[in-house]
């Protein structure tokens, strides 16, 4: 192959299908009826109303903080993961819910439907 059919195969073969990829990915649909139970399971909703304010923010308060973050998807995935330390209502200081050890997927679509309400 020359050099210049390379570049091209390169533009137009493997980009667009990398692109493609990525999109679908990014916009597979949010299976909100398991997002529900695992957010119920792990006691999540203990603290966090869908718009009622509890211990935690509500998850409405959380997606319009985070509406116009790129990033918001990955930095939530990290907070209910590795559980970073909080600061609750009546001052003292714990370590917030890690769900780290479930299946990332499952995790992901939590996150995915905690930033779209
Ligand atoms: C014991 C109460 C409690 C439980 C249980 C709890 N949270 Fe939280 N959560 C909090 C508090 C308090 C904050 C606010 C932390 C802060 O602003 O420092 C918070 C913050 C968050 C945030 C916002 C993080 C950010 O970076 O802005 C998300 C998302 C979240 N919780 C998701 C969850 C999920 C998912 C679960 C279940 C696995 C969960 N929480 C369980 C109390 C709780």
């Amino acid at each position: 192959m020359k050099v210049r059919s390379k570049v091209k195969f390169l533009f137009f073969g493997i980009l667009p299908m990398i692109a493609a990829f990525s999109a679908t990915a990014a916009t597979a649909p949010i299976d909100s009826e398991a997002a529900i139970k695992l957010a119920k399971s792990k006691s999540c909703l203990r603290c966090h109303g869908i718009t009622k304010k509890k211990e935690g923010p509500p998850y409405k308060t959380i997606a319009d903080f985070y509406k116009s973050n790129p990033e918001a998807e990955d930095v939530i995935f990290e907070h209910v993961t590795t559980g970073s330390k909080i600061k609750m209502s009546d001052g003292h200081k714990e370590y917030h819910k890690s769900i780290g050890d479930l299946n990332p997927d499952a995790v992901r679509n939590l996150v995915r439907w905690i930033l779209s309400q």
